[in-house]
């Protein structure tokens, strides 16, 4: 068979496999070599990259592959999805409304305990087309939201309530009954193992807060911003008119500096000498000073042992530059995220405008060379990616993909390693 034919069998399998295929199963499939497998799913990638009409695009992580739509269109795809109300269900989103339909409320994870596999993407749909809707928050740490059927959903299966739903022992998943005891027992906390820490490290304007804090809503555990302890403390340093890259003078700030970290209410709030310097730690000064500031021994001590009693109390999600090679070794999972410099760029200018700090592209881009450089190129705590942490590219996807590959690695590694989610990961 020659490479054009190769290439169109790769396309239509990865098109109907929808989930991504390893490089060993699209050998397989192909009769070829892995490494053959690889450099022809490289050729699909870049003939899309190429081609400025085709609406696709080829994604890659850990050995894997998968087609996805263009990040660009998804307007059309959620018009598509937000109309289309009555397009067939799949099976997969007949067993989630089942699942949702006889244990509501039910959070993200429990749905997905009892399915087995992550659900997200078909409970975004089930919530797109009126058929689910958040109804509260479950009041355990990071607060997941509790999900329920809708009255829409009661008239298209004729019921006037979930009452009304045929005995749980009819249905075919004999989970449901075993997990809704393990839940009563467990007031609902306890349905899924979870990671203790989980790192992502990465540049700024990768994407790394909203990463963070998706994946901390789907997971239910609070998610750790160290990037905002250093620019907090910088903040401080020029409010007090010390320079943030004067070791002795911050040295002197910190032993009459308190910081505390509340993360309550999902969201952040940094707090310096009991004021929640938040709202003032995300202007280009800001950023200059933590950067300075981050690159002094004294500060990086201050800020790492916080972190790390943080860490040591429940399980979290960190992300800044030094988790995983650093701050948390040892976390059972590390991600490194990062994106081109101009795509970084261009999402750093859009959060300065929404903060009602306009600014330029070229001037962003200017600053944050600048300050990768010196993130990257200090001697204490450089900020790179640790040799176990999986890579993701995120210039060329949405959010809502980079955390349903980061829920597929975090699930891979747990089933792996079954329960590491629950021990002590041993950092001092
Ligand atoms: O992620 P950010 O842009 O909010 O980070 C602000 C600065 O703090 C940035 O210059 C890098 C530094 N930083 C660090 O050195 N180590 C961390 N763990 C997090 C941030």
């Amino acid at each position: 068979m020659n490479d054009i034919e190769q290439m169109a069998r790769l396309e239509a399998l990865l098109f109907v496999a929808g989930d991504p295929l390893t490089y060993e199963e699209i050998a397989a499939y192909l009769s070829l070599g892995t490494e053959e497998a690889a450099s022809l799913v490289e050729q699909l990638k870049r003939r899309y990259q190429r081609d400025p009409m085709s609406g696709l695009v080829v994604r890659r992580i850990e050995g894997a592959a998968s087609i996805a739509t263009k990040p660009a269109l998804s307007d059309t795809i959620e018009a598509f999805f937000g109309k289309v109300r009555d397009l067939k269900l799949t099976d997969a989103a007949y067993e989630t409304l089942a699942v949702i339909a006889y244990n509501a409320p039910a959070t993200r994870a429990e749905i997905e305990a009892v399915r087995g596999v992550n659900s997200d993407s078909i409970v975004n749909r089930l919530i797109e087309r009126g058929l689910v809707r958040e109804v509260g928050t479950l009041e355990t740490p990071g607060r997941p939201a509790l999900l329920n059927v809708t009255e829409t959903f009661l008239m298209d299966f004729g019921l006037s309530s979930t009452k009304e739903l045929p005995p749980v022992d009819l249905m075919m998943y004999d989970t449901i009954t075993e997990f809704t005891e393990e839940r009563q027992s467990a007031a609902h906390t306890a349905a899924v193992p979870k990671p203790l820490v989980i790192a992502i490290d990465g540049p700024s304007g990768a994407g790394k807060s909203t990463i963070s804090r998706l994946l901390s809503e789907h997971l239910g555990i609070l998610t750790l911003d160290t990037g905002a302890m250093y620019r907090a403390l910088g903040v401080k340093a020029l409010r007090q008119g010390i320079s943030p890259a004067d070791p002795e003078a911050v040295r002197a700030m910190l032993a009459e500096t308190t910081m505390d970290i509340d993360l309550t209410d999902r969201v952040q709030k940094t707090l310096v000498d009991g004021l929640d310097y938040t709202p003032y730690i995300r202007t280009p000064e800001a950023s200059r000073a933590a950067s300075d500031i981050s690159a002094l021994p004294v500060t990086r001590e201050y800020c790492v042992r916080l972190q790390r009693e943080i860490g040591k109390k429940q399980a979290l999600i960190l992300d800044g530059r030094d988790i995983g090679t650093y701050v948390f070794p040892d976390a059972p999972v590390k991600f490194f995220i990062t994106a081109s410099p101009e795509i970084r760029a261009r999402r750093r200018l859009s959060d300065l405008e929404k903060a009602g700090n306009p600014s330029t592209l070229e001037d962003v881009m200017r600053e944050m060379a600048a300050r990768d450089l010196q993130d990257s190129g200090r001697e204490l705590a450089p900020a790179k990616r640790a040799e176990d942490a999986v890579l993701i590219d995120t210039s060329e996807m949405s959010v809502r993909e980079v955390v349903d590959v980061m829920i597929d690695v975090i699930r891979q590694r747990e089933a792996l390693q079954p329960g590491w989610g629950r021990g002590a990961h041993g950092q001092q």
